[in-house]
């Protein structure tokens, strides 16, 4: 039988602007899809550069609501550069998705300095310069509508628990968590019409998955990645690791007016995988 609610047209993000890092796949291209396919004007931010022929195939299939931005999050040049042609070309910015992340695995013993810093610099430096940068048009936005402007920071159920080998990525996923928290407090005290909440994913089904299942598998942990992935389905309480657009429902929730009272909330997917 149809669910009585397909079929409809959601355009409850007409005429908003999102920008979204780490756009052009995984988590991040779920969730600039679920914005356009709600009537947002979206802006892709990504490392590669807007004449490489991945991204030229990205963003014409995406159409004319989408536009790019060669971006690296842990610059504060790149990101300095992205608030002028945001401004410049859009005047506004409604929704800020904080997502480019990268993972890092091994004992702690053994981590290098150039490991730790390099995932300190993308996945925490680079919450903290795009919140900084953009500040000022999500606030002069958020002003002019009455559920404000909205940054979404993607960070893991890795920044609520901690987990064996991957001690880098957990703490600055627990970073992210609590930068959330406290510029949601700063924004709301000041009345800046900015809310900030994270969103904390289990394992999700995308690039960084299979790549880091696939290193594992190849250091012997397991005779296969897909072994690895059959194995997280089955610690899952719901039976299965996640899609990227169930994680982009989610994003669309914390965009949308619907949460217009969620600000320093932390928004759990997981399959129930936490609640363990
Ligand atoms: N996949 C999962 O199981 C999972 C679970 C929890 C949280 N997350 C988080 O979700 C986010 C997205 O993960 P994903 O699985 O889609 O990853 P992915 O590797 O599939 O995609 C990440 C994208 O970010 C881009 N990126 C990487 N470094 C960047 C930088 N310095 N500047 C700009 N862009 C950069 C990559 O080019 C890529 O397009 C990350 O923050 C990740 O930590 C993922």
């Amino acid at each position: 039988m149809t669910r009585p609610d397909a079929g409809l047209t959601a355009t409850r993000l007409a005429g908003r602007v999102a920008m979204v890092t780490g756009a052009l796949r995984g988590i991040g291209i779920a969730i600039a899809e679920r914005y356009l396919a709600e009537g947002a004007e979206v802006i892709l931010a990504d490392l590669k550069a807007a004449d490489d022929a991945e991204t030229v195939a990205v963003m014409k299939r995406l159409g004319q609501a989408a536009s790019y931005v060669r971006l690296d999050v842990a610059q504060e040049a790149d990101w300095q550069a992205a608030a002028g042609t945001v401004r410049a070309r859009f005047g506004r910015l409604d929704v800020l998705v904080n997502n480019a992340g990268v993972d890092c695995v091994g004992a702690v013993e053994t981590l290098g300095m150039d490991a730790w810093r390099r995932i300190m610099a993308i996945n925490v430096d680079g919450v903290f310069l795009g919140t900084k940068h953009f500040t000022a048009l999500l606030s002069e936005t958020g002003k002019t509508s009455s559920a404000g402007s909205s940054i979404i920071n993607i960070s893991s159920i890795m920044g609520l628990v901690g987990y064996s080998e991957t001690s880098a990525y957990n703490a600055s996923k627990g970073a992210v968590r609590l930068f959330s928290k406290a510029t949601a407090i700063e924004f709301a005290q000041k009345r800046m019409a900015i809310r900030v909440n994270s969103i904390h994913p289990g394992f999700v089904k995308t690039p960084l998955l299979d790549i880091g299942m696939q290193r594992w598998a190849d250091e012997g942990f397991a005779p296969s990645a897909q072994a690895l992935i059959d194995g997280l389905d089955a610690a899952t309480p719901l039976g299965r690791i996640a899609r990227p657009e169930e994680i982009a429902g989610a994003a669309f929730f914390l965009a949308s007016d619907d949460s217009s009272y969620c600000t320093g909330s932390e928004l759990v997917v997981d399959g129930g995988w936490t609640a363990q």
